[in-house]
């Protein structure tokens, strides 16, 4: 048998150990322990986002649209956005009907009365084994990809076959090996932190993968952002009749932090080489330092460093950045409504810069107003998130947060 039939029929058993099957991007590494601060996070203080609704109307309603709120969901027939089709729910990599040496393989999408199963099939023509699992959480709003965790009892795994918006087809998950199946991917709690808003980890351990079940909360909700809301709530629900133009109190608004702090929340998310915790998932509070939270991965600081996921490093590079001292994500976004095109954002800049003000605008006249971002602002292919499915490589293409002169 060849080395890849072993370690296929190995993944199939099982055998595969789940430590060593974790996402490269998220791997912490395993000598930083955290030391374990009482606990797990608070979490009783919290009201959820219904609660916000009935007096935050301009806030909430666009919100549910964004790619926040929708980047967990349950996995029903609205919310997995792959085929289940007959012709389009096959991943085929090798065909075991031809199989040679090696043995074919191949994933099918199937929707059943108990739910959305991704089934491998494997082996050689009289000789097929399969393993089925179940689609229980939908991860990503779909703007680039989604991809699929079940429930094994109280442990959490990633499923193997992913979707591609691209396309709209499925592929092999990132980092996953192609040819092979493997069912045995941990998810771990700070996959769930960028992805949701809470579930309880059953250890400190950060390469958990076991918690409790009914503790998970899906999207992400207003208070990742705004802090514990319940005191804020109950206070402004028996001050319903109290004057108009009353601030906000026993609740947190970015737009008072000091500009580090604000950029350190969307850090805690977008800055892909910040992946050392300090303490256990989900015990960042908005407005401290994340620095206190995470650290930077040393070695990963490259004199390029990748465009996944790390908007925040790169936007610190940009000379607007560093001349502006309040210059924040929010210059460009209000996470309250859902992204925009990307010519739009080309008022932001004249915010700060005059047309005239770039180069380009003697040869090109006025017409570049609308577009000093695809000049100044790229799409890259990143690195960091890689699929290769049957001898094809597919790399999502970022925003370039480096603000700068590309030649
Ligand atoms: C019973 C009504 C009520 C509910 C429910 C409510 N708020 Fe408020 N909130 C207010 C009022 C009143 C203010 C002050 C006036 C304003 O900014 O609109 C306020 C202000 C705020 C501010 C600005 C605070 C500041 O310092 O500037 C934020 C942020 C906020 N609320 C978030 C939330 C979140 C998140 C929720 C859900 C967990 C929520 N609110 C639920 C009534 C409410
Ligand atoms: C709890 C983690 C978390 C925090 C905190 C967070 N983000 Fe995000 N953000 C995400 C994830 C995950 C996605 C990808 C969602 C998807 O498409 O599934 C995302 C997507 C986005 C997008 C792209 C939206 C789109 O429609 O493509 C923008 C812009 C963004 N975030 C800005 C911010 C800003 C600005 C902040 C700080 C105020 C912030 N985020 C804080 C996790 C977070
Ligand atoms: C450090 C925070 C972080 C961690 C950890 C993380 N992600 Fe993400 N993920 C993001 C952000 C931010 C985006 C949005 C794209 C970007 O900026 O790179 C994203 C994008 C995605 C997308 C594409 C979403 C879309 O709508 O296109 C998928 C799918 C995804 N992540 C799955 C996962 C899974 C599964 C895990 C855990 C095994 C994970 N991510 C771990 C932050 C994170
Ligand atoms: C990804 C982080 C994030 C999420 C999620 C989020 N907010 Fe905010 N919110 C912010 C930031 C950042 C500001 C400050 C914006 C600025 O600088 O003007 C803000 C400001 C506010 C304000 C102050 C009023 C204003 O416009 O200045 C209110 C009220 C508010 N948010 C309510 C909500 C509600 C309700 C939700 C959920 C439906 C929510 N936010 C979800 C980041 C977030
Ligand atoms: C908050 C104000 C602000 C915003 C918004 C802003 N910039 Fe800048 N930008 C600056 C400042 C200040 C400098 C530095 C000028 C200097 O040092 O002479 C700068 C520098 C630059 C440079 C020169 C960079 C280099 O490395 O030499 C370019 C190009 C640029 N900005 C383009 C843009 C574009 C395009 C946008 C919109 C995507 C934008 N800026 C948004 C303030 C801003
Ligand atoms: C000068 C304006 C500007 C600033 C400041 C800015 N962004 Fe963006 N951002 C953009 C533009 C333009 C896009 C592309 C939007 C589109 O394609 O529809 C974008 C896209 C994104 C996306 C989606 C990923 C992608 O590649 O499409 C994320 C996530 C994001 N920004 C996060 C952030 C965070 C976090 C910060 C603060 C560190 C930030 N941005 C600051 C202009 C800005
Ligand atoms: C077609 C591509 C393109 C477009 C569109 C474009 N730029 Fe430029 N920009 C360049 C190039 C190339 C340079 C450097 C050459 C030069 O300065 O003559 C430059 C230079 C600049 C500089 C000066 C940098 C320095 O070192 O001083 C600024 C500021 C700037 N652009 C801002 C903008 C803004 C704001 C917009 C939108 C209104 C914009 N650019 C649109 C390509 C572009």
């Amino acid at each position: 048998m060849a080395p890849a039939s072993v370690a296929l029929l190995l993944a199939l058993l099982g055998f595969l150990a789940a430590a060593g099957q974790i996402a490269e991007r998220t791997t912490p590494d395993p000598r930083s322990q955290p030391t374990v601060h009482g606990g797990k996070p608070q979490h009783e203080k919290y009201a959820g986002d219904a609660a916000c609704l009935s007096c935050h109307q301009d806030q909430s309603n666009s919100y549910v649209h964004t790619a926040h709120h929708l980047t967990s969901q349950p996995a029903n027939k609205d919310s997995i956005l792959g085929s289940f089709r007959d012709g389009s729910n096959v991943l085929m990599i090798a065909d075991p009907a031809t199989a040679g040496d090696d043995p074919g393989l191949y994933f099918k999408m199937e929707a059943k009365d108990s739910g959305f199963y991704q089934t491998a099939v494997a082996g050689w023509p009289g000789q097929l084994q399969r393993r089925s699992e179940r689609f229980d959480i939908v991860i990503g709003s779909g703007v680039r990809g989604q991809s699929y965790l079940y429930w094994h009892g109280d442990q959490l795994y990633e499923l193997p076959v992913s979707y591609w918006s691209d396309g709209s087809r499925w592929i092999n998950s990132p980092g996953y090996k192609n040819g092979t199946m493997n069912f045995s991917r941990a998810a771990i709690p700070r996959c769930l932190e960028c992805h949701a808003t809470y579930i309880e980890p059953r250890s400190p351990d950060p390469l958990t993968n076991q918690y409790v079940k009914a503790s998970l909360e899906l999207g992400i909700s207003c208070e990742r952002c705004h802090g514990p809301g319940a005191d804020h709530v109950s206070l402004h629900r028996t001050k319903a009749s109290a004057p108009a133009g009353l601030t906000g109190e026993a609740i947190l608004n970015p737009a008072k932090f000091s500009r580090d702090r604000q950029v350190d929340l969307c850090a805690l998310c977008h800055n892909g080489i910040r992946s050392q915790e300090l303490v256990p998932a989900f015990s960042f509070v908005p407005g401290k330092p994340l620095d206190n939270y995470l650290l930077p991965n040393e070695g990963d600081m490259a004199a390029h460093p990748d465009v996944h996921g790390n908007q925040v490093g790169l936007l610190e590079k940009s000379r607007c950045y560093l001349s502006s001292p309040n210059m924040s994500c929010s210059t460009c976004h209000d996470v309250h409504q859902p992204e925009r095109p990307a010519a739009t954002y080309s008022n932001r800049c004249l915010t700060c810069h005059q047309v005239e003000s770039c180069g380009m605008s003697k040869t090109m006249g006025h017409k570049i107003a609308d577009n000093c971002i695809d000049c100044h602002m790229p799409v890259e292919q990143t690195n960091a998130i890689i699929s290769e499915t049957a001898g094809q490589v597919m790399r999502p293409k970022m925003r370039n947060h480096w603000i700068k002169v590309y030649r």
